[in-house]
């Protein structure tokens, strides 16, 4: 079967194909980008607890045994973050940066936030409830998570409106096939947000604070602690992995619910029964992050596919929430679904860190705006974005009925 990722159509609406993928070519081979993409539940449930597999391989072999070019040196801001980050490392380093890290995001950290997700959320609704015509992403979705991750942080509020732009450029680069001049941006701005959080970590040693980079710059397990370069690669991880699938679950979801007015309605009437399964059901229906990779770390023989070492997966998530082997009728979309182990958040040891806090925003942020607008409109039908891995909107205006 012909299977384009790159492809506009396929990127706007990647769910047809994907059916056609699980029942003719579950395990395809791309040969132009090198990647085996993997489209069915089972499968990518089973690969992604296999520790055959990993996010990286550098630590069993090296590029030029693995026949792979030297890294770009212009690269160089870019990999010094992800070689210090729990994102790409295998245990055993993955297993002592995740547990230090853990020890500092705990869930009493996130379970105090609650009240105060409350308040921001408010105070964005505040602005818009007064108009008769908002972009619910920029004016709603977007501030909400960075307002959030930015404070639980301790980035000082003159700076928030950097985060944004830095980390949109970042993770251009987890594309599957980014510009010369997306790279280009994504370096710099790696290279800016270091910098400034290097220089923001050392103010928090020598004057700690309540907040999590004072934390994690304090934090101590069995006599390790994490680096200066750790501490900088873990707050980007957080500032980037905690807005842009947030906002996108958002956005994505509540596209759907106006798609799907006899769900809204449903949702309205009973908003405090059904916000939690309603959130679990948008993060599946049309899922933020719609691939991740995995290297293939010793050669593996699976149902009679072998992948050699050196190779990379590619996991369509956005496949396995749409897999009608795990789900019943999954492409609708049911707020009131109870058997919904969705795959958004991953598995295995890679599994969300930030998945409670993820869950408590979206719940949150879903439940004040539908209480707070009694009735809203499409204004026109919002574009996904041009990207494939991350998929999102690019804006969603609403009009809002009085
Ligand atoms: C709805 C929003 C979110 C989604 C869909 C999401 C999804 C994911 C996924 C799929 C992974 C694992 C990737 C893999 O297996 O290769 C991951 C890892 C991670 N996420 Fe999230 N995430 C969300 C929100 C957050 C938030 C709010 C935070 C923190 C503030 C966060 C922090 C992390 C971290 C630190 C990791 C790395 C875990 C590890 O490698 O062990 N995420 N996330």
């Amino acid at each position: 079967m012909k299977f384009d990722p790159n492809a506009t159509d396929f990127k706007r609406d990647p769910y047809t194909t994907y059916s056609d993928l699980r029942a003719q070519t579950p395990f395809l081979y791309e040969p132009e980008s090198k990647l085996w993409f993997i489209s069915r539940y089972e499968d990518i449930s089973a690969l992604l607890r296999d520790r055959r597999l990993g996010r990286s391989i550098e630590h069993i072999k090296s590029r030029s045994e693995l026949g792979l070019p030297p890294k770009d040196p212009r690269y160089a801001p870019f990999d010094r973050l992800s070689e210090n980050s729990m994102f790409d490392k295998e245990p055993p380093d993955h297993t002592r940066l995740r547990g230090l890290v853990h020890k500092a995001f705990t869930p009493r950290r996130i379970e105090n936030l609650r009240t105060h997700i409350q308040v921001i959320a408010d105070s964005l609704l505040d602005q818009i409830v007064t108009r008769s015509e908002s972009d619910l992403l920029e004016d709603f979705a977007v501030p909400l998570p960075v307002i959030v991750i930015a404070e639980l942080l301790g980035i000082p509020e003159a700076d928030r409106h950097r985060l944004r732009p830095w980390s949109h450029d970042i993770v251009a680069l987890y594309e599957l096939n980014h510009t010369p001049i997306q790279a280009e941006r994504a370096i710099q701005a790696a290279q800016e947000f270091a910098d400034y959080l290097r220089y923001l970590a050392r103010i928090r040693v020598q004057s700690p604070r309540d907040d999590l980079i004072s934390a994690l710059a304090a934090v101590e397990e069995a006599g390790e602690v994490l680096t200066e370069d750790e501490l900088v690669s873990t707050c980007v991880l957080l500032l980037n992995a905690g807005h842009e699938a947030t906002v996108n679950v958002f956005g994505n979801g509540m596209l759907a619910l106006l798609q799907n007015p006899d769900q809204m309605s449903l949702l309205r009437n009973n908003l405090e029964a059904l916000v939690p399964t309603a959130v679990e059901e948008m993060m599946r229906y049309d899922t933020p992050l719609q691939l991740f990779r995995r290297w293939v770390l010793e050669d593996i023989d699976y149902k009679g596919v072998c992948f050699r070492q050196g190779e990379q997966l590619a996991l369509l998530f956005g496949s396995a929430n749409r897999d009608q082997a795990r789900f019943d009728q999954p492409d609708v979309l049911d707020i009131t679904r109870t058997e919904n182990p969705h795959i958004t958040f991953s598995q295995g040891i890679h599994f969300c860190l930030g998945a409670p806090l993820a869950r408590m925003e979206l719940q949150i942020a879903l439940a004040t705006l539908l209480r707070r607008i009694p009735s809203m409109r499409l204004e026109y039908m919002p574009q996904y974005r041009d990207s494939y891995v991350i998929r999102g909107l690019h804006d969603l205006v609403v009009q809002l009925d009085a």
